[in-house]
């Protein structure tokens, strides 16, 4: 570990798909946007792209499979408590979802409290849940976006960090609308990280206030 690692915010990051929140994030850790590192990655799903990013930066990831750990209930204790162990012994200090499809449970939360962020592809609190995307254009929204939120045991419920918004377009299908999303969710969820490591992030209640100088506690 070089000096410049001590100042540096331990990184968690939880994944299942393909993983380009992970690269954004990545990318911006190395470039030194961001003045954190990714410690450990950690997909649910065997053969997840983001896997093969990690890998790619040197980045040690794990295949944990909830299905391993029993069939019910969905917040598996089991399952999150090997999730802890490996976060834990990761020196993990903040745990990102970064397109994670998973609802997070008391176990991840309790050795994690206000420590969990994750990036939804919708302007909280319309459309939570899954395909946020259609959900919005089939409501006929004119403005979309993406938010990052602190995670509790609500569905897409928590003190919201960033959200960043973009237009609906008359053409637009899911498809079209979740690709301008995504640059958002790009951009805002490296930024919600840096402000976090910087110590800008002060949650108070349901309100999260951004300071323009970093908090002592
Ligand atoms: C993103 O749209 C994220 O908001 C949602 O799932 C998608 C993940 O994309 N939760 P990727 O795996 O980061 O490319």
């Amino acid at each position: 570990m070089d000096s410049r690692d001590a100042d540096l915010l331990s990184l968690g990051v939880l994944v299942s798909g393909r993983g380009t929140n992970l690269q954004a994030i990545l990318d911006g850790c190395e470039a030194g946007r961001i003045p954190a590192q990714v410690k450990v990655v950690i997909s649910n799903r065997p053969g997840a792209l983001a896997l093969d990013r990690a890998a790619a930066k040197g980045v040690p990831a794990f295949v944990v499979e909830p299905r391993q750990y029993g069939k019910w209930p969905a917040r598996k204790p089991a399952y999150e408590r090997r999730l802890v162990e490996i976060l834990s012994s990761h020196g993990v200090e903040l745990v990102v979802l970064a397109g994670y499809d998973r609802l997070v449970g008391e176990t991840l939360l309790q050795a994690f409290p206000m420590k969990v962020i994750n990036i939804h592809p919708s302007l909280l609190p319309a459309f939570p849940g899954l395909g946020a995307q259609k959900q919005a254009l089939d409501y006929g929204v004119k403005v979309a976006g993406a938010t990052v939120f602190f995670v509790d045991l609500s569905v897409d419920g928590g003190p919201i960090i960033i959200q960043g918004a973009c237009e609906v377009c008359q053409d637009d299908t899911a498809e079209s609308l979740s690709g301008r999303i995504l640059e958002i969710e790009h951009r805002i969820l490296p930024e919600a990280i840096n402000l976090i490591a910087q110590g800008r992030v002060k949650v108070k209640g349901r309100k999260v206030e951004i300071l323009t100088a970093p908090v002592k506690d």
